[in-house]
């Protein structure tokens, strides 16, 4: 199906491929490759955070990936002044905004739009200015999305980390909390994204969110990847979310 019919876009995360090439200090897996597979499996996008630490993706993995493959590039970065630096001068298709801590195994929570509002607000203006997409990667809340409504970001990626790992019984309130949020901000202008800790098991239940435009996926799919093959994780992942979301054209946020 041709990108621009699909309902729910799938932005695949490649960053632990870099971190498996990293650990080993040379050249293989190179993640440039992956995006290549990626795209050729369907995907919409390629997402890639460049932390602070540099401990997956590097700084010349960014314009090796944009001139590898057509699909945009989502770049996942902290609100500092040397990522904006960077972001201006790679021009990625969309920046997302994420927390970021040194010592932290992966974004462990959403980023705290409201309280950093004043730190915040020229970063998405700069972004924004520049003709970049920006995200806000926060909490499905609607404190946050009110700031990201005050902030002027077109769009939001919610935090799926605690739906994800949510007990059986906390399941449905985390899900509830997404499709509320996702509602809300969609009914304000803001498109709405999700992504974070999602698998074959448990993206069907996001993927039927009605107004989300975009899921980013990384972990999982690379894990997947050893067993059965990069392209074809991407190409079930895709399968699941077709079949939770209605057909082509009656979707929202294509
Ligand atoms: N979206 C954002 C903003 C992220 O930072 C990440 C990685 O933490 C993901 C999506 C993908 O999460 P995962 O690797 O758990 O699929």
């Amino acid at each position: 199906m041709p990108a621009h019919l699909r309902p729910l876009r799938l932005g695949v995360n490649i960053d632990h491929v870099a971190t498996i090439r990293n650990a080993r200090g040379g050249d293989h897996p190179d993640p440039v490759r992956a995006a290549e597979i990626v795209a050729a499996a369907g995907a919409d996008g390629i997402t890639a955070h460049l932390r602070e630490d540099r401990r997956h993706i590097r700084d010349d993995d960014i314009s090796r990936i944009q001139a590898a493959t057509n699909l945009p590039l989502n770049l996942e970065m902290a609100a500092t002044a040397e990522m904006v630096e960077i972001a201006l001068r790679h021009r990625p298709h969309a920046a997302c905004i994420v927390p970021e801590k040194r010592e932290e195994r992966t974004t462990e929570g959403g980023l705290d739009a409201a309280g950093l509002f004043d730190q915040l607000y020229p970063v998405v203006t700069r972004l924004a200015d520049a003709g970049i997409r920006v995200s806000l990667f926060i909490e499905a809340s609607e404190r946050q999305v009110e700031a990201a409504m005050k902030l002027g970001a077109p769009v939001v990626e919610f935090h799926t980390g605690e739906y994800a790992h949510a007990e059986r019984e906390n399941r449905a309130r985390e899900l509830k909390r997404i499709t509320d949020m996702a509602a809300l901000a969609a009914k304000n202008g803001i498109e709405p994204h999700a992504g974070h800790g999602l698998t074959y098991a448990n993206v069907q239940a996001i993927a039927v969110i009605p107004q989300l435009a975009e899921l980013n996926i990384g972990h999982y799919l690379i894990g997947e990847a050893i067993f059965t093959g990069l392209e074809h994780a991407v190409r079930h992942m895709r399968e699941l979310m077709d079949t939770a979301r209605p057909s082509a054209g009656a979707g929202l946020g294509a």
